[in-house]
């Protein structure tokens, strides 16, 4: 791996966690799809990292170099060709309890209300229906959607639904959140918003995030680290450390650091992106 592009020292600890035994790691991770015509795809090279308890992290690189493809690793759906991945020691070897996706497109079940979208897993866990509403309903809260509790998807905005996928993730209380580009499909205005949000949210449960974005400001609002991948077969290029001050608001993106750290994660991303291109154009006839 490359040096970092941060001059900013490595990750802290979290309070009690010294050995940073605790949260996930990724050991040399490699990932290869065997495709259907017999070839075979190498998304992910060998990726390394610790997100520790309680950080926030996102992933961005160039399209198509592995990012949903580690998540699903993380989230115990995919498994590594080599390498490891741990959560609090523990190999991953499959979907944990404790793990929680939330993802781009419209996830919710549209024949479903808020409050009975937001319970599902809850009913499937097989938790009685007092139990499973009153949880639902501190969560909706949590999401700012009280008052929606017996809407039905369609009569929600895309924010509104993806705030429903949120709830969804969040109510079997996991520590670690895995986000897909959970705001791609919103209209810029919203999708600050929603960030604001998100990290409000965060603020009240600590969880572990991993956040996959294409957004290079979105990123660095909402991170503790950004975490830059190659063009494919990916590594991480560069780990940048978000030493912007916490809680963030509307005078953190007007602030130079914030405009020096998305520049830094821009000069990393900017060649990793043409060279994801060149490769492409390669394969154009
Ligand atoms: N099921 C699959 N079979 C074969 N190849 C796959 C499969 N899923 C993904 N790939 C390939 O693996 C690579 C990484 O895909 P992945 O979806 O993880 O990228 P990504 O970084 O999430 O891209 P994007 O930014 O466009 O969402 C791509 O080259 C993709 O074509
Ligand atoms: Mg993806």
């Amino acid at each position: 791996m490359l040096p970092t592009a941060s001059s900013a020292p490595g990750q802290p600890e979290t309070a009690g966690d010294r050995d940073g035994r605790l949260g996930v790691r990724l050991a040399d991770v490699g990932v290869v799809y065997d495709t259907k015509d017999g070839d075979s795809v190498e998304a992910v090279r060998s990726a390394s990292g610790h997100i520790a308890d309680g950080r926030f992290v996102s992933l961005i690189g160039p399209s198509g170099c592995g990012k949903s493809t580690l998540l699903d690793v993380v989230g115990g759906l995919l498994a590594p060709r080599s390498g490891t991945v741990t959560i609090d020691g523990e190999p991953v070897t499959g979907p944990r309890r404790d793990t929680a996706m939330v993802f781009q497109e419209d996830s919710t079940l549209h024949w479903r209300t808020v409050l009975s979208n937001v319970a599902f897993g809850l009913e499937i866990a097989g938790v009685g229906r007092k139990q499973r509403e009153a949880a639902a309903g501190d969560i909706v809260a949590l999401v700012g959607l009280t008052g929606f509790e017996h809407r039905h998807p369609r009569e929600l905005s895309g924010g509104m639904k993806q705030r429903v996928a949120i709830a969804r993730a969040l109510v079997a209380d996991p520590r670690i959140l895995l986000m897909d580009e959970p705001f791609g499909a919103l209209d810029q205005q919203t999708r600050m918003f929603m960030g604001r949000e998100l990290l409000r949210v965060w603020d009240e449960t600590r969880k572990s995030v991993v956040f996959v974005t294409h957004d290079i400001q979105e990123a660095v609002y909402l991170s503790d680290e950004v975490w830059v991948m190659s063009a494919r077969p990916s590594e991480f290029t560069a780990k940048v450390v978000v030493d912007l001050d916490r809680p963030r608001g509307p005078g953190t993106m007007s602030s130079r650091r914030f405009h020096d750290l998305t520049s830094q994660v821009w000069e990393v991303l900017r060649v990793e992106s043409e060279k994801a291109l060149d490769a492409q154009r390669e394969l154009e006839p």
